[in-house]
């Protein structure tokens, strides 16, 4: 006689729904996208587009249709019911950049965040639930608390490598305040070490990857709950780790992400460590330098 083994799907209470959300803002985004969309600046360099004000609306209104007592949290603008217990993250359009240019790496994201009655608001809540839907390649990473977290209805795992050295690892860039950004030297000592830095430009598919094995980490400074809320709990459902900088819990104001499969994240916490008090860092020739052994070189072979 053979057991009969029940399906983890059927004890989802958020994900089917989120999950049938993300598809059908997803058609939307792929619709625009075919069809090509004029950007618009909100600041100096950071793009928005007809698509994501078009799809935060709809997600917006699936939203409060399937969970009208949920609030919403949305990166263009959408700040409903935000004294109720639970709350979605929406980023209808992760890498707008990507986007705008015809790169095909985007998705949507929705993270839900439980919050208890007496919480402050500077504290955070537990996310229970995430969806991140990439619509170009029909990939669709969920996780829900204590249920793992699948890829196209199949469990995924973090990576099992476990050295910096053998790792491709991702981060990106803010689009606010570039200047004051030290991240280009991390990415510099990450790519000495590593097998390699992807800036690929959804901070929310990266935070997918990892979770799925594809990254072995991923850091940013600067991001938004709306970025991280879904890609957290993958990664944390797929085994992988969480926090800030310095090993510390990771917060979603916090502006410090580093999502690893576990295995390294020690290993990148004493680099961290280490490069933010100016030890260990390698000499890279400045541009005038190069041009001078260039020179020399050519002169050379003259
Ligand atoms: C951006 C992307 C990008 C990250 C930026 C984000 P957006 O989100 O996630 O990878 O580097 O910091 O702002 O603006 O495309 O939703
Ligand atoms: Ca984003
Ligand atoms: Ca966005």
């Amino acid at each position: 006689m053979t057991e009969s083994r029940s399906d983890p799907a059927a004890d989802l209470i958020f994900v089917p729904n989120a999950a049938a959300i993300a598809r059908e803002a997803g058609a939307r985004l792929r619709e625009f996208f075919a069809q090509g969309v004029e950007t618009e600046y909100k600041g100096d360099v950071d793009l928005v587009t007809v698509a994501d004000r078009t799809v935060e609306k709809l997600i917006r209104t699936r939203l409060s249709e399937t969970f009208p007592d949920h609030g919403i949290y949305g990166e263009e603008g959408t700040r409903d019911r935000l004294d109720q217990e639970f709350r979605w993250y929406v980023d209808p359009l992760d890498g707008t950049t990507n986007f705008a240019h015809g790169i095909p790496h985007f998705c949507v994201s929705l993270g839900l965040e439980q919050r208890a009655p007496d919480l402050a608001p500077e504290q955070d809540g537990l996310i229970v639930a995430g969806v991140i839907y990439d619509p170009l390649l029909d990939e669709l990473f969920c996780a829900e608390r204590g249920r793992g977290a699948t890829l196209n209805g199949r469990p995924i795992r973090a990576s099992k490598v476990p050295h910096l050295a053998e790792s491709l690892v991702a981060t990106g860039f803010p689009s606010r305040k570039r200047h004051d950004n030290p991240n280009v030297h991390f990415y510099h000592e990450f790519t000495l070490r590593s097998h390699g830095v992807r800036r690929a430009g959804s901070a929310a598919l990266d935070l997918a990857y990892v979770a799925s094995g594809r990254f072995e980490a991923f850091w940013e400074f600067n991001l938004n709950p709306w970025d991280t809320a879904a890609g957290i709990l993958l990664v944390e459902e797929a085994g992988g780790r969480i926090s800030d900088f310095a090993g510390g819990p990771f917060k979603l104001d916090s502006r410090e992400v580093l999502a690893s499969n576990g295995l390294i994240h020690d290993e990148l916490v004493g680099l961290f460590k280490d490069l933010f008090a100016g030890r260990d860092i390698s000499p890279i020739p400045s541009p005038r330098e190069f041009a001078e052994k260039r020179a020399a070189r050519a002169e050379k072979v003259r």
